[in-house]
């Protein structure tokens, strides 16, 4: 397992946090750093659109801290001057690494020409690059599904497009975007891209174990791994990623009160960011995924729903934890 570079911020152990929007906020970034494993992290991605019209939420959530770097900030837009701008205006906040979402397959962003919707025309994302390189002294980096459409590989043209550019690095999400989650994810296209240009690629789609991590690893021949989903109530994946890259040993899957102390600190960072309402509408999709598999999960989800703040719901985890004591739950 060797760490690599994007320009020149070192990712070390070669494994990254996902961009998620609604999830990957300041809060689930911190729960993830320190749990370890995790040698780079992504924030949701931002308009740039929003930035350039200066949309307060937007700069609201601009909320990174310095244990969080290395720290990479995506931005979408559809044309090279807003791009441009929103990238620009990351950079300036503090942010280490600026990525371009060419990957959202989502409606609302794609009706835009934004994220996906550009891997149909690689004159536009060649322009949009090179706007974009122009105003950054940080490294870029950009972020993309294989191509639109069943059998397009737009992939392997905009990867040497970028490269062109000056790209600094290419995460490929190893499916199309009108496949959306469905099928796996093809990581064989992600080893041609590998092949096909000298800057690092980073590779994403349906890691869902340490062991996929490795596998993943091998079988593309990439320089990082990226994780999303398998993150969701499993912060711990990244640590347990790299102990295994590191080992050959996979670690013990983490235990239901691991679970539940990961939970509590999620929820108290975002209740001092958020404050308590806030932070407990925001915290309930992600105390889903903390319960997942749990004994007694239908009734813990059911009274996180109903609660209205983030102590009545740190008591449902406190309570929880100490039900989570070495076999009871665990025979
Ligand atoms: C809830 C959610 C939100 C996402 N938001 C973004 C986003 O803002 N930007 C992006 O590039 N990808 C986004 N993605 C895609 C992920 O970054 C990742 O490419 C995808 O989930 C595949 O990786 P996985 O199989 O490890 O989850 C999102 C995925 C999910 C599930």
């Amino acid at each position: 397992m060797n760490p690599f570079k994007i320009g020149n911020v070192v990712i070390d152990p070669p494994l990254a946090l996902a961009p998620m929007a609604g999830v990957t906020n300041h809060a689930f970034r911190i729960v993830c750093k320190r749990l370890g494993g995790v040698g780079l992290v992504s924030t949701e991605m931002f308009s740039a659109y929003a930035i350039k019209f200066r949309d307060p939420r937007t700069k609201s959530m601009i909320d990174w801290t310095d244990e969080e770097r290395p720290i990479s900030a995506q931005v979408f837009a559809g044309d090279p001057e807003t791009v441009a701008i929103g990238a620009r205006a990351l950079q300036d906040w503090g942010d280490d690494i600026v990525d371009v979402n060419f990957g959202c397959p989502v409606p609302k962003v794609a009706k835009s020409g934004s994220g996906a919707m550009l891997l149909k025309n690689i004159d536009l994302c060649r322009e949009i690059l090179i706007a974009t390189r122009q105003v950054l002294n940080v490294p870029l980096s950009i972020k993309c599904r294989i191509g639109w459409a069943a059998d397009d590989r737009a992939v392997f043209e905009l990867a040497k497009t970028a490269q062109i550019c000056g790209v600094d690095s290419i995460t490929v999400h190893a499916r199309t975007a009108s496949q959306g989650y469905s099928g796996a994810a093809d990581w064989d296209i992600i080893g041609e891209v590998k092949k096909l240009v000298g800057i690092p690629v980073i590779a994403n789609g349906d890691v869902k174990t340490p062991e996929d991590a490795a596998r993943i690893m091998e079988q593309t021949g990439c320089d990082g791994v990226m994780i999303g989903r398998a993150a969701l109530g499993n912060p711990f994946i990244f640590a347990h990623s790299a102990e295994y890259l590191r080992t050959g040993i996979v670690p013990p899957e983490p235990t239901y009160a691991e679970r539940m102390e990961a939970a509590i600190e999620h929820a108290s960072i975002l209740a001092g960011i958020l404050g308590y309402a806030r932070a407990a509408r925001e915290l309930r999709g992600h105390l889903v995924h903390y319960f997942k598999g749990m004994p007694g999960a239908p009734k813990l989800r059911a009274r996180v729903m109903t609660t209205k703040s983030v102590e009545e719901i740190l008591e449902v985890l406190n309570e929880a934890r100490c039900k989570c004591e070495p076999g009871l739950f665990e025979a």
